[in-house]
């Protein structure tokens, strides 16, 4: 038995008045401390400011199921075998020995948090998992809908992404989750490519037919597996983008209407979103479509529903959130930034169609904005007032930033990935950094469902108060922006900053779960290392 299938965690218990526990509920107080500055006559006025809160998380962790939509793919056949080998203990033969299965990639299952020092004063770190009562991986309930009808065995195979010796083994486990539930297919969203998979579709055409059928679907699924909670997750092939049309999809009751007329724009992905948030279950994007047009998030404002998103945080761009950001605070100023992959599997078939690359060229290409933005020293800002060729605010100066993919069929799941960092050094110097990254793409994309959608749960037992405002605590905003560390454009509340920085994107969820236990975020000031 792999020791990890059996480590229960140590339970954490703060010992401070800021801090209550009942048998339902971890109740805390947090101190939201910051500053307002002003430019007045040319100095700056900091004032700081404090503002107080309380948290309160429910304890009892919800029967929870991840149902996926496209989960006969490869990132859903490889999650469903995953897990499946993890629980039932599946251990498989590889050139280099035997292989245990294991939850490696996972920032929950597979990475820590300092909680503070022992009497040595040498910290002690646990998994991230163990902060707040969270759902095991190996307990999710797994389901979804492919508009390919393929058993889940016979899926994991034709994904190959899996060894043979776990495929075989796993493979009974894998036939009883049977064949995904039936999907919409709307040809113009995705690659023209995909048609022939499509064999496994709810008819007709009518959109509002089709949100009731995935309501339903929702309902039943609940119903059928006792589930408290159903994470409704796209993990299908990237769309195209939705435009955005005033009078159809830019409010929720015009897109609720677009759908009841069934509009041509209005994609699979939406509906799937709007059927969740009115079953009053969350959905997480992990493809880069903006799903999200303006009617979904103002519905899942309404409903007080949650959504997160967009697109998986992998390889390249997770690695460019890291060099960009060490680049730019160390002073080095990036002048381009030129990025080149090329991978085989269905998900690269789909995205050698002009249109479906396009979703995924924008939701890499935003990634260094809040970096630039944050050192004018290094990249000149915009001039007051100044509006670029779209017409919208003008951006200032900014690194060249090109983004290519090509569809090689022959290196199926494993993707490869150049990035070239071209940077202005001391004194009119250059330097080139060159990063060639070979990764196992499903591999890296599972543990991050797994960890968006177990964020997701715990986040829906989270409640906050801000002391003096509020009497009440009440859910936290629909949009789970705490999600961002696994995600490649992330949605942020409408008119608020979108924190590109993994350091900052992890930095702020680990302050999040530490305060909902009453614990400081992390510090690395450690002061007593530094004075007498
Ligand atoms: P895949 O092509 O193997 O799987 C997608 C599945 O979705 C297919 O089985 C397809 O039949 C199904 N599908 C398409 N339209 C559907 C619909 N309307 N309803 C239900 N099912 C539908 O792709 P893969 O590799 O699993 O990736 C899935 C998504 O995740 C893609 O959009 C990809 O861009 C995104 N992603 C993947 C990453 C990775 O590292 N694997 C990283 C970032 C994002």
């Amino acid at each position: 038995v792999h020791p990890t299938a059996v480590r229960r965690p140590h339970a954490i218990t703060v010992q401070s008045e800021n801090t209550a526990y009942t048998d339902e509920h971890i109740t805390s107080k947090f101190f939201n401390r910051g500053a307002e500055v002003k430019l007045t006559e040319g100095q700056y006025l900091v004032t700081p400011t404090v503002q107080e809160y309380q948290f309160q998380t429910k304890r009892a962790i919800s029967k929870t199921g991840l149902l996926m939509i496209g989960v006969g793919g490869n990132n859903g056949s490889t999650l469903c075998a995953t897990i499946l080998a993890n629980r039932h203990n599946i251990t498989w033969h590889t050139k280099q020995g035997i292989q245990q299965p294991n939850y490696i990639g996972s920032l929950l299952r597979a990475s820590t948090v300092s909680l503070g020092q022992d009497a040595t004063g040498a910290d002690v770190h646990v998994p991230i998992s163990d902060v707040l009562p969270m759902v095991h991986p190996n307990d999710l309930v797994l389901g979804g809908w492919d508009i390919s009808g393929v058993t889940l065995d016979k899926a994991m195979q034709r994904a190959q992404v899996l060894d043979y010796d776990l495929q075989r083994q796993v493979a009974p486990h894998m036939a009883l989750l049977g064949k995904p539930l039936p999907s919409i297919y709307y040809p113009d969203f995705i690659a023209a490519n995909q048609e022939a998979r499509a064999d496994n579709l709810i008819p007709g055409e009518d959109k509002q037919a089709h949100l009731e059928h995935i309501r339903a679907d929702i309902r039943r699924l609940k119903a059928e597996n006792g589930l408290d909670r159903a994470v409704v997750f796209w993990t299908a092939n990237t769309e195209r983008y939705a435009d955005i049309i005033p009078g159809i999809n830019d409010t929720a009751d015009n897109l609720l209407a677009a759908i009841r007329a069934s509009h041509s724009e209005v994609s699979p992905s939406t509906i799937f979103a709007v059927a969740a948030i009115l079953e009053g279950e969350p959905f997480v994007n992990g493809a880069p479509q903006n799903t999200f047009v303006p009617g979904v998030i103002e519905l899942a404002e309404r409903q007080k529903s949650f959504i997160g998103g967009d697109d998986l945080k992998s390889g390249q761009t997770k690695l460019k959130s890291v060099l960009a950001e060490f680049l730019v605070n160390a002073g080095i100023k990036p002048l381009s930034i030129a990025s080149y992959n090329h991978l085989g599997n269905n998900d690269g078939h789909n995205l050698s169609a002009e249109r479906q690359f396009k979703s995924k060229e924008i939701s890499k290409s935003s990634v260094v904005d809040d970096m630039v933005n944050a050192n004018r020293l290094l990249y000149k800002a915009p001039e007051a007032g100044a509006k670029g060729k779209d017409g919208k605010d003008a951006k200032g100066e900014h690194p060249d930033h090109v983004v290519v993919i090509k569809y090689v069929p022959a290196v199926g799941d494993s993707k490869r990935a150049i990035d070239e960092y071209y940077s202005e050094i001391f004194c009119g110097g250059r330097s080139t950094i060159n990063i060639f990254n070979e990764c196992e793409d499903s591999l890296l994309a599972t543990p991050l469902i797994l960890d968006l959608a177990i964020l997701t749960e715990l986040l829906t037992r989270v409640q906050y108060r801000k002391v003096g405002t509020d009497d009440e605590f009440k859910p936290l905003y629909s949009v789970l922006s705490l999600l961002s560390y696994m995600l490649k454009a992330p949605l942020v509340k409408p008119g608020t900053e979108v924190i590109n920085s993994l350091n900052r994107q992890r930095n702020a969820l680990e302050s999040f779960l530490k305060a909902c236990v009453g614990l400081e975020g992390s510090s690395d000031l450690l002061l007593e290392t530094r004075i007498w």
